[in-house]
């Protein structure tokens, strides 16, 4: 593992802090700010508008505003669907700008956040083509009637996004909830807030008219909060911890409006002994290390066959040790900071636990550095289910190999978890793989490859990973009401 190199040639301008209402740039009614860091030096970045209560109710009047009356209101499906497509040529042209803007606030390497841009234009582009294709039914209902359905927008939604993929979760839930006709205002992480306002900036230059995306940057008791208990937001898409969303659903409940939670998860990667066992290698290292392990499905419950395990782990293990951790602006680096000290701590304090509860420490454990977030990529061998590490949610690149001997002892196994968010199998043989995929209580499944997730796919939990799909044709279903219109004929 090579140290943290500080220095880096290209440091991202920052020019945006405040809150985004109605297409301007405003301080919070309070008046309060807080502080965002570079996780790779702890440093701070930039002071930022500190949105509450306040705030998020201006917010929600010029999103109740702008789908009510006004251009947007009136705005025909397939012009809605060119707001998203011209969001998207804009996120393309700025891409470079945009990733560094990333890498600078959340530590992704530069490569990954380039990566990130690709996929946040892929995903405006696929709902930019579904505005005009959100269609009702004509059921042939008993007796002289036509009935038809409307596909309705879901209202003024609130949008609570995480710090690991800021812009990708942004576009994720912003594409839909604008195809389908809904004004938004979105809360993203307190940790990232930088690149959600550059976005809303480039709305404005693609044709988005006041009050359709605010951006409320703060913290999520006040903040968050407060959208979850307005009166006049109709729903709440959520995506984060699970502890939060069941803070959530109680928040909402007064209000009963529409939530969805898309959360964590404790995902199985199952290797069999017929693999090919060096893609396999590849690709359970690309499972658990990529973003440094902050991802919701990060395979981080590694189930090995027992007579490949010590060379598999041998494999993981090397790789492990060459993993260049250090400056993410740096193009040759493959792993940065953790986001936060937060998360640091976290993950730090698995790793303790890990060693106490008596798990074989392969590689890794430490802190790379003294200055920003690092962790060295770390591999526990001989994790039994019971222990923390192979039942929390750890969020870094930490993962456990769990050896198994037969198939049914693993499918079992790998079902035995509160998530069910994704899993992995890697085997030749067809017919295990099909039978783990109709088995395994998770929304993803990867047959010989990891975390390939795409904009038409839907992606969301099992169990307490969470409620609802996005991506793909799904996602509608989330940002529509369905109004049935019944004519008598004759
Ligand atoms: P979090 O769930 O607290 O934060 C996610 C978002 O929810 C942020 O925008 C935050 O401000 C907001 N939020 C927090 N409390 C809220 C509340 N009471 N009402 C409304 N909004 C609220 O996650 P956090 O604390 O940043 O990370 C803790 C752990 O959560 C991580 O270690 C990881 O295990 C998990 N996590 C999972 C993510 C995923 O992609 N599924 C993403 C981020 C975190
Ligand atoms: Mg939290």
């Amino acid at each position: 593992m090579s140290q943290a190199v500080l220095e880096r040639s290209t440091s991202p301008q920052v020019r945006l802090t405040k809150l985004f209402i109605n297409n301007e740039w405003v301080d919070s009614a309070q008046g309060q700010t807080f502080e965002t860091y570079n996780p790779a030096t702890g440093e701070v970045i930039a002071e930022v508008a500190e949105g509450t209560a306040a705030d998020v109710d201006r917010a929600v009047k010029a999103a109740r505003a702008a789908l009510e009356k006004g251009t947007y209101a009136k705005m025909d499906a397939a012009d809605r669907g060119q707001l998203l497509f011209n969001l998207a040529d804009l996120v393309l042209k700025n891409k470079a700008e945009l990733a560094a803007l990333e890498s600078l606030n959340c530590g992704k390497t530069i490569t990954d956040s380039l990566g990130d841009m690709q996929g946040v234009a892929n995903s405006l582009r696929y709902y930019g083509g579904w505005a005009d294709k959100v269609e009702g039914r004509t059921p042939p209902v008993r007796g002289s009637f036509l009935t038809y359905t409307l596909r309705q927008p879901v209202g003024v939604v609130g949008q609570i996004i995480p710090w690991n993929f800021p812009l990708a979760m942004l576009a994720w839930k912003l594409g839909p909830a604008i195809a389908c006709g809904n004004t938004v205002v979105m809360k993203p992480a307190e940790q990232t807030p930088l690149t959600a306002l550059r976005i809303a900036e480039l709305a404005i230059e693609a044709g988005f008219p006041p009050g359709v995306l605010n951006v409320i940057n703060g913290f999520g008791e006040t903040a968050g909060n407060a959208l979850c208990v307005h009166t006049d937001v109709d729903k709440i898409a959520f995506t984060g911890h699970v502890d939060t969303a069941k803070i959530i659903q109680k928040a909402t409940a007064d209000t009963l409006k529409r939530t969805s939670y898309e959360l964590g998860g404790k995902s199985p990667n199952v290797v069999f002994a017929d693999a090919n066992i060096d893609e396999a290698v590849d690709g359970s290292f690309h499972a658990i290390y990529f973003h440094g392990g902050q991802c919701c499905t990060a395979g981080s419950r590694l189930f090995v066959e027992e007579k490949i395990k010590d060379e598999f782990v041998a494999k993981l293990a090397a790789k492990a040790k060459a993993r260049r951790v250090g400056d993410p602006l740096d193009p040759n680096t493959q792993q940065g900071p953790q986001v936060s000290q937060e998360q640091l701590d976290k993950i730090l304090g698995y790793v303790d636990l890990g060693r106490k509860q008596g798990a074989k420490l392969v590689v890794g454990g430490e802190r790379v550095g003294g200055k920003g977030y690092f962790v060295e990529p770390t591999i526990f061998d001989g994790v039994r289910d019971d222990m923390a590490i192979a039942k929390d949610e750890i969020f870094g690149p930490v993962v456990s190999v769990l050896p198994f001997k037969s198939q049914d002892e693993v499918f079992e196994r790998a079902n035995r978890t509160n998530y069910g968010l994704a899993a992995a199998i890697w085997t030749k043989d067809i017919d295990k793989a099909h039978l783990y995929a109709k088995h395994v209580k998770a929304g993803t499944v990867w047959v010989n490859c990891y975390h390939v997730v795409d904009a038409t796919t839907p992606f969301g939990g099992f169990k307490q990973s969470g409620h609802g799909r996005e991506n793909g044709e799904a996602a509608l279903e989330l940002y529509t009401e369905t109004k049935t219109v019944t004519v008598k004929l004759g």
